[in-house]
């Protein structure tokens, strides 16, 4: 299989046109260079993404963004100054270097700066951005760890660099300023919106998701199991089932039942960061149960509690 922590055969890979799955602190990437419209196409096919989606174009220096972009709205360079590299992804009015493809014909495009050894590494030793969605197929649970990006895609992909469990483990808090040049949060994630409410003095607004979503990744239903997952409070949920078995995805108390065939814990001790980080792995290994429902619980609505509780919605929609 073609996995391992080689920068150089990444990069050649990359250089050749090819897609390489990346490790970032935040889930692993499926990546291509930004300005290539047929590798970026290769991305869309891979992942059996729509067109109408658009691709996080992630870059590992100020110059790369100054070639992306027309411009930097005061605010936005306060947080990136603050929080990049790192889970933040800025929406910038986009340069003619990237096209239409990468943005969905948008204006704006989505930049990062990931916060990942090795993939800092590789975007500083690329002449080109690269353009990358999770590395999952459309709709299906993000992947933190090399073997999830090789279970799914392992055959259909040049290279998996990989760089271990991803530390944060739910994807970027997307941000955006608004008309009136106030930060409007279209997707929270790992940088939560008390940090950057500490930074700019006021709670930014957090887009609702929708069926018409700003981004197209908030679609309603997103992250699904293969096995229905439905949220409340888990004792009344188990009641409930008259039969069948059962998985449980509990925030920090375990679970007594005859029916219940797997259980995972995001955080025995109750702490938000740790669940963050055990959310998806969790998820990957309850749908590899014989279970007929995985029965879940919210997690406290603060932090990156907010991002969890986001992520349980969409899998569970
Ligand atoms: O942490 C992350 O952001 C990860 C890692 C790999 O960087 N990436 C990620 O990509 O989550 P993806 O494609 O799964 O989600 C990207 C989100 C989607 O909701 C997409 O619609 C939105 O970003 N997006 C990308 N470009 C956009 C644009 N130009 N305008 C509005 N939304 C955009
Ligand atoms: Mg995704």
């Amino acid at each position: 299989m073609n996995l391992g922590s080689d920068i150089n055969f990444a990069a050649q890979q990359l250089i050749a046109g090819k897609t390489v799955a990346i490790p970032t602190e935040t889930v692993y990437g499926l990546a291509a260079n930004a300005f290539d419209v047929d590798a970026v196409i290769q991305i869309f096919e891979i992942k059996q993404r729509p067109k109408f989606n658009p691709l996080i174009v992630h870059v590992g220096s100020w110059e790369m963004v100054a070639l992306i972009s027309t411009a930097i709205p005061s605010t936005l360079k306060l947080l990136a100054d603050t929080f990049w590299p790192g889970p933040l992804t800025l929406l910038l009015p986009k340069s003619s270097l990237i096209h239409d493809i990468v943005t969905a014909g948008s204006e704006m495009v989505a930049v990062r700066m990931p916060n990942h050894p090795l993939t800092l590494q590789l975007l500083q030793t690329l002449t080109f951005p690269l353009a990358a969605p999770s590395a999952n197929l459309f709709g299906t649970i993000s992947p933190t760890s090399a073997q999830h990006v090789s279970d799914q895609l392992g055959d259909k992909l040049a290279y998996i660099l990989d760089g271990g469990q991803s530390e944060i483990g739910v994807e970027s808090t997307i941000v955006k300023v608004n008309n009136d040049d106030k930060v409007v949060i279209l997707r929270p994630g790992g940088i939560t919106a008390e940090a950057i409410a500490d930074l700019i003095g006021y709670k930014p607004e957090i887009a609702i998701p929708s069926e018409q979503p700003e981004a197209p990744g908030m679609l309603k239903s997103h992250y699904a199991p293969k096995i229905p997952l439905i949220i409340g409070d888990i004792d009344h949920l188990i009641n409930e089932c008259e039969s069948g078995n059962i998985a449980v995805l509990s925030y920090n108390k375990l679970y007594n039942d005859s029916r219940i065939v797997m259980q995972r814990r995001l955080s025995p001790n109750g702490n938000l960061h740790e669940a963050a980080q055990q959310l998806f792995s969790a998820l990957h290994d309850l749908e590899q149960s014989e279970a007929a429902y995985i029965i879940g619980e919210f997690v406290p609505n603060n932090g990156i509690g907010i991002a969890i509780n986001d992520r349980l919605t969409r899998a569970s929609s």
